[in-house]
């Protein structure tokens, strides 16, 4: 039995490094995480009002529609009627609250659609796609499609 114990200082020193790392832990890990996460989930409580706070970016496309008309008219009916206004434009909460008087610039065909309709093989099958540089090799693609309603004929 004597022989079993003798060298025992050695497990009492993995004992104390253990609990003072559990020690350790314990009090970084109280002194970072903030004292409001977790009251409704893993996150902080308070990201909620962070994020409520922060100015918004998209107007939504029920926004666009009362002042732009013309716009909803000529999209009736085409294939791109469904696609959000901000898709193509961008972010546009300050021009449609009125906060923002600078015109919106018009997007340039050449990136919006292609990077929607260059060709690419994980496209399902029925997706109008083309190969721009071959389709199209130069010049806006509104010269001859409207944007809003793209079929030609
Ligand atoms: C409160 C009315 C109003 C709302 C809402 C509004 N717009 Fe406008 N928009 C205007 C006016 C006014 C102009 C300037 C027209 C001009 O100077 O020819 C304009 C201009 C534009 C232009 C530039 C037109 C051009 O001739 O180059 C774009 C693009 C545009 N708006 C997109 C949008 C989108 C997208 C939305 C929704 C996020 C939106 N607008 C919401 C009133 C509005
Ligand atoms: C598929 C992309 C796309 C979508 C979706 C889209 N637009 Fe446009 N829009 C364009 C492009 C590109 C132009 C520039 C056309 C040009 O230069 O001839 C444009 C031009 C405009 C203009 C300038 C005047 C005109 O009629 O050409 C307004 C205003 C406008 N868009 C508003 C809207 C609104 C409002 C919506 C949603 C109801 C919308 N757009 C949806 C791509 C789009
Ligand atoms: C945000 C993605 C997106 C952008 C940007 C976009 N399109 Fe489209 N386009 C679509 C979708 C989605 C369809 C319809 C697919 C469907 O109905 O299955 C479509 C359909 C089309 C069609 C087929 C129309 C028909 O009736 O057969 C043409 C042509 C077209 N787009 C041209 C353009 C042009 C030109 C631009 C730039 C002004 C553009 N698209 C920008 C997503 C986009
Ligand atoms: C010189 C005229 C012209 C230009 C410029 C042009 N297109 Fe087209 N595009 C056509 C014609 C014509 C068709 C076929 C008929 C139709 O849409 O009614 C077509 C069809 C398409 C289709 C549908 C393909 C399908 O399989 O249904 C897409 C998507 C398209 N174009 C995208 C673009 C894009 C993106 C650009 C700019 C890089 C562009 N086009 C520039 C003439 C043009």
């Amino acid at each position: 039995m004597r022989g079993r114990f003798r060298d025992f200082e050695h497990v009492l020193r993995v004992a104390a490094i253990l609990a003072f790392g559990l020690v350790a832990f314990i009090a970084v890990r109280s002194w970072l995480v903030p004292d409001d996460f977790g009251v409704y989930g893993f996150f902080r409580a308070g990201a909620l009002d962070d994020n409520r706070a922060r100015p918004l970016a998209y107007a939504g496309r029920t926004a666009c529609v009362e002042c732009h008309v013309d716009v909803v008219e000529a999209r009736r009916g085409s294939r791109h009627e469904v696609i959000g206004c901000e898709a193509c434009h961008g972010p546009l909460a300050r021009h449609a609250s009125a906060e923002d008087d600078t015109k919106p610039v018009r997007p340039d065909t050449r990136v919006t659609c292609v990077k929607c309709h260059e060709t690419k093989a994980g496209k399902p099958a029925g997706y109008p796609q083309v190969s721009a540089a071959e389709h199209a090799p130069e010049g806006p693609c509104t010269a001859c499609h409207q944007a809003h309603r793209p079929k030609i004929s």
